[in-house]
């Protein structure tokens, strides 16, 4: 269940009019609902109730400290892909040792700064990657614990760019190979085997790939642990939400889509999971990220313009692609709705920014309720991967944010400063 609704016209974020939010702040501003945030991870929390688990919020999805207090506080772990990202939980009072940390490309700081930091494990994509940990532990006379991210190869039948468990991708190691790898990194120094992790990729709408993928590991999974005595099994993140037919209805069952479709929820999840994971006996992590902040947010923008060309509708809005990328990245479906409900027909609409590329689109000839300049719309579903992707394109400023919590609202990022966008710049010497 998540919490903008319609109230008597009036689109709320919990028990705050979003247009007095605009009004107060200036658009483009990401909202953001802690009510939602903690819907989302108590319901994955209790679906998961029958394993030993620990939930590691995948927070490349949406960074901002006060997200990650919320989650921290529920007693979520994290899922990280950078020093940065660690800095950010540690600075954000997280639990430094609920951290797991994957990617490519650790560097030999990163991988320091995450030792002394005595985070619970590195998601470790490569051989090369173990020796360098094994270096670098050995150097801090650390013990490092690591779990390999094995790639299934099982295709996740989603997006191409958000695919990442089969062979054409550049994630984790094969799965063939897996066993020799564990064998080989039990002789190196200062590790400790601690684990394996897996994860297919993003806005899975079905549970039968994640299915197949477990089905397939968890085999490998009770291989290893016999041998080098695992303490858990990572499944990944992945669960998909709703982005047609986003807005809250008031019905609890808010995914079913218009076309009675239902989307993965936690408790389908774990019922198809649960079953096969139990019998490890290990304990059991996720890394959701979209689930718990995809639908707890909504990103506010203003009506700049109307404009009309022989052939379309442009309505011209003051957020662009830089504040939210992913139409232009990957094709997405963002619902818009307009502030303030509207009655009588649509039109066919294409919501644009103001950046200086084709590419910089919210919809196309989308239905749209009959606006004009100075009307607020919201996109919504925009909680994950929008601001953490902002960019400072066309020296845009990057967007305010603010967490609501009832009927009490707070900014959690001012809007950033037009001049700060070049502070770290400098003209050369010479000129
Ligand atoms: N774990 C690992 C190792 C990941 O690479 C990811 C996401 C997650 C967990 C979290 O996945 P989620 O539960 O959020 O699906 N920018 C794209 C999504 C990129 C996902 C990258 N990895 C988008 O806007 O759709």
């Amino acid at each position: 269940m998540h919490s903008f609704r319609y109230v008597k016209g009036q689109l709320q974020c919990e028990g705050v009019a979003l247009a007095s939010l605009a009004e107060k702040h200036g658009t483009p501003l990401f909202v953001y609902s802690q009510a939602t945030l903690t819907d989302h991870y108590s319901k994955l929390d209790r679906a998961l109730a029958p394993l030993d688990h620990l939930i590691c919020f995948a927070m490349k999805s949406n960074s901002n400290i006060a997200v990650i207090r919320t989650l921290a506080n529920l007693g979520s772990g994290f899922d990280t892909v950078s020093a940065g990202e660690i800095q950010r939980v540690v600075d954000a009072g997280g639990d430094a040792r609920k951290c797991v940390f994957a990617g490519v490309g650790k560097t030999e700081e990163e991988i320091a700064y995450a030792l002394r930091q005595e985070i619970y494990s590195f998601n470790v994509e490569s051989e090369a990657e173990l020796k360098r940990i094994s270096k670098v532990a050995v150097r801090l006379r650390r013990i490092a614990p690591v779990a390999v991210r094995v790639n299934p190869n099982v295709d996740a039948g989603t997006h191409a760019k958000i695919t990442t468990g089969t062979y054409e991708n550049k994630f984790g190691i094969a799965f063939e190979q897996i066993e020799g790898v564990y064998a080989r990194a039990a002789k190196l120094p200062n590790l400790r085997l601690r684990g394996l992790q897996m994860h297919i990729g993003s806005q899975l709408t079905d549970v039968k790939p994640f299915q197949l993928a477990v089905e397939k590991v968890v085999p490998l999974v009770d291989r290893l642990n016999r041998k080098h005595g695992f303490d858990f099994f990572s499944v990944g993140g992945g669960i998909g939400i709703v982005y047609r037919d986003a807005l809250a209805s008031g019905d609890p069952a808010w995914w079913l889509t218009k076309e009675g479709k239902k989307v993965l929820t936690p408790q389908t999840y774990a019922d198809k999971l649960v079953p096969l994971l139990k019998p490890l006996g290990l304990k059991i992590l996720l890394e959701p990220g979209r689930f718990l902040t995809g639908n707890a947010g909504a990103l506010l923008t203003r009506v700049e313009f109307i404009k009309k060309t022989g052939k379309k509708n442009f309505v011209i809005v003051d957020a662009a692609m830089n504040d939210l990328i992913r139409p232009a990245f990957y094709d997405s479906f963002h619902e818009i709705v307009p502030l303030k409900k509207k009655a009588g027909a649509t039109v066919s609409s294409d919501v644009v920014g103001p950046i200086c590329e084709s590419g910089d689109y919210f919809a196309k000839d989308r239905p749209l309720a009959k606006v004009g300049e100075g009307d607020h719309l919201a996109l919504l579903s925009a909680g994950a991967y929008g601001s953490v992707m902002g960019s400072n394109y066309n020296s845009r400023p990057l967007a305010a944010e603010v967490l609501v919590n009832g009927t009490k609202s707070a900014v959690v990022r001012r809007r950033q400063e037009i001049a700060d966008i070049w502070e770290n710049e400098q003209t050369a010497p010479w000129q």
